[in-house]
């Protein structure tokens, strides 16, 4: 399970170094299956999601080695296209090997990947699209069994930009026969992460990044290294950890153009921020002002998996906001928490109401569920007295490399009980 127990209360101060990008490496880790041969991945953050995936690729017959944040995945040989039931269950996006392999071997059986705690995430964009490529998908008693003779290029609209299904797309039109066009597709950064690793490996990949991503296919790929781009969630959890306790930190290793919508938000609040190449100024000298209106959208939008902690934030501001998250029908589970540490919040459907008080109190409250699990920590910095976070394993260090020791290095009293 384990534990955090914060006593809120210090001001952060200093520098922290942001981790490699979960959402980007996941994706890269399955392309790794696609060139037959070797994949050096560096800035791989020590993470639990990147462990059951690592676990995937070792049971399918690829050999992975891990030194200090490098990553070398060979997956030459035959590998075993029955994806392993536990590690998809445990976590979704395992999913997005569906399409690597099937690219490689033509041929992937693998169990549906079902709901989790934020909503019931159904795949049906991930599975028109493959269709679309010309692959011939059979469900039942909880598996899919995908396979083909060959894929074919094609021109896929999707109707939401679905950011698991473009790059399941992207993972197996890269070895289809001809030309493949995805419309509306996702334009989040960790999609042209994939496409750069991709094209390193030998694809023809252009527009990753944009709503259109063009996509001819070959047959030869060949070895691979490549750097993962830092992660704009963590850098972002930072920002408002400077900020909900008043706090000036430097973000170090971080894209700013990525977090955008972060920082104007945040700027919006009250915070003082400074950008710099590869890293982020932010200080905080007074009680941050309510921002009127968070609404999450695909990006470039507000990103969903910012609200929680945005949320935490706001619970400490001078006035009201609203919040309406359009992503996820099911991820206010932090607000019931929050509210134990004496927040004020209304949930109303998809929108939530959050009144500032002038103080949190500290309590032992529960992560449901990763960013949950982080904006708890961050309104535990904040609060008088102790709280305890619970969950920590399940949820936390699922997105998060060392929370608590950075953290700490930034003045937090936060300790982990491993209990
Ligand atoms: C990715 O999930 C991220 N995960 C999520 O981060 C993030 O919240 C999400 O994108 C949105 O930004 C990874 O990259 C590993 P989607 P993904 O497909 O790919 C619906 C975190 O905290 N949809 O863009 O699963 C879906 O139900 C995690 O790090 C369909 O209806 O997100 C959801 O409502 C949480 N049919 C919406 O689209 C489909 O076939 C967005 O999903 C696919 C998706």
């Amino acid at each position: 399970m384990g534990k955090y127990i914060i006593n809120g209360g210090n001001r952060l101060e200093g520098e922290v170094r942001v981790e490699g990008s979960k959402n980007a490496v996941l994706p890269i880790l399955a392309a790794s299956i696609i060139n037959g041969g070797e994949s050096i991945i560096h800035n791989v953050p020590y993470l639990k999601d990147v462990n059951t995936l690592v676990n995937v690729l070792n049971t399918i017959g690829c050999s992975c080695s891990f030194e200090g944040n490098t990553m070398i995945v060979n997956s030459s040989g035959e590998l075993n296209i029955n994806i392993p039931e536990k590690p998809v269950r445990e976590m979704r996006s395992s999913i997005i090997l569906m399409g690597a392999m099937l690219g490689r071997f033509k041929r992937v059986k693998i169990s549906f990947p079902g709901g989790c705690e934020i909503g019931l995430r159904p795949i049906d964009l991930h599975l028109a699209g493959l269709k679309l490529l010309g692959a011939k998908i059979v469900e039942s008693h909880g598996y899919i069994l995908c396979e083909c003779d060959k894929l074919h290029g094609n021109e896929i609209h999707l109707d939401y930009p679905s950011v698991g299904a473009t790059e399941n797309i992207m993972l197996a039109a890269v070895s289809a026969e001809g030309v493949t066009i995805i419309q509306n597709a996702a334009r989040e950064p960790e999609i042209a992460d994939l496409q750069e690793f991709l094209n390193k490996m030998g694809a023809r990949i252009t527009g990753g990044g944009s709503s259109t991503i063009r996509i001819q296919g070959i047959r030869e790929f060949q070895n691979v290294e490549h750097t993962v781009i830092p992660d704009r969630i963590v850098a972002g959890t930072y920002m408002v950890a400077a900020a909900i306790t008043g706090g000036k930190v430097v973000i170090r290793d971080v894209i700013p153009e990525h977090i955008k919508p972060i920082i104007s938000k945040l700027g919006e609040s009250g915070c003082k921020i400074y950008r710099h190449d590869q890293s982020i100024g932010i200080s905080c000298s007074k009680r941050p002002n309510a921002v009127e209106f968070v609404k999450t959208m695909p990006y470039p939008g507000f990103p969903t998996d910012m609200q929680a902690q945005m949320m935490a934030l706001m619970c400490t501001a001078k006035g009201t906001s609203i919040f309406i998250e359009t992503i996820f029908e099911n991820r206010y589970k932090h607000a019931e928490e929050l509210i134990k540490m004496g927040a004020d919040i209304k949930i109303e459907g998809r929108a939530a109401i959050v009144k500032g008080v002038n103080d949190l109190m500290g309590a032992h409250v529960v992560s449901r569920d990763l960013r949950g699990g982080a904006a708890l920590v961050l309104a535990g910095l904040a609060a008088e007295g102790t709280t305890v976070v619970d969950n920590v394993d399940t949820h936390i260090d699922r997105g998060y490399d060392s929370l608590d020791t950075k953290l700490r290095s930034l003045g937090a009293d936060i300790a982990k009980d491993e209990n």
